[in-house]
């Protein structure tokens, strides 16, 4: 399972880079804006910045709605560095724009994504990634972890190569959840990465062996 950290903040993505356990971080426009970066040119410059941390697949989200806005913000996004995966969302345009996308070899992540049948367009479109928002489903009462295992059983029985990307994971359970489904990756704040970290039997025992180390010295 791949690990994708889901902020445009640079020290954060540094600090999960340097865990050794980092695959690509996602992004969009709401995390672009917390961070506080505006304007186009900003925005671009930041996405290869991430870039120049990470080592892997850097989500970067388009803004246009329609098919030739779209392909033309994303060429110009896959033009910044060969990590870029051009994050488009799940319209009509968007398909049509993946589709066309996936023709000329740029890859791309669907966006959005809170249905099977949203899932499954995705895929015949040829995308690299699919993102179902399990936090945001859960936050209606409706259940998350459900829809990836259902993209998972569908994908499988056609062996479509979209990986799932469960994206809006909010804390360490959906990780472990994902997981067990068999998500390929997953996209999180780094403290649902680092709660996978903690036991406190892990904690009790360092602690028991460290005071009998020095009792012994
Ligand atoms: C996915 O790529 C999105 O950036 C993200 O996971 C959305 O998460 P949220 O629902 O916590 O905003």
């Amino acid at each position: 399972m791949k690990f994708f950290i889901d902020t445009a903040n640079l020290a954060q993505i540094k600090e999960a880079q340097e865990l050794g356990v980092l695959d690509g971080v996602t992004t969009n426009p709401s995390l672009m804006a917390k961070e506080g970066i505006t304007g186009r040119n900003n925005i671009l410059k930041h996405y290869v910045d991430i870039c120049n941390i990470v080592d892997g697949d850097v989500s970067a989200e388009v803004i246009s709605t329609d098919f030739k806005g779209m392909i033309k913000e994303g060429e110009e996004l896959a033009e910044l560095h060969e990590q870029i995966v051009v994050k488009v969302p799940m319209i009509k345009d968007g398909i049509k724009a993946i589709k066309y996308f996936t023709d000329k070899g740029i890859r791309t992540n669907c966006t959005l994504v809170f249905s099977c049948g949203q899932a499954l367009l995705a895929a015949k479109a040829g995308a690299a990634y699919v993102s179902p928002f399990i936090g945001r489903l859960d936050d209606i009462s409706t259940d998350g972890l459900n829809l990836i295992s259902e993209i998972r059983h569908i994908y499988d029985n056609y062996e479509f190569e979209t990986q799932i990307l469960a994206a809006s994971v909010r804390h360490t359970m959906h990780v472990i959840d994902c997981a067990k489904i068999g998500a390929d990756v997953m996209t999180g704040p780094l403290s649902a990465i680092e709660g996978l970290l903690k036991h406190p039997l892990t904690d009790s025992g360092l602690a028991k062996f460290l005071e009998d180390y020095q009792k012994g010295n």
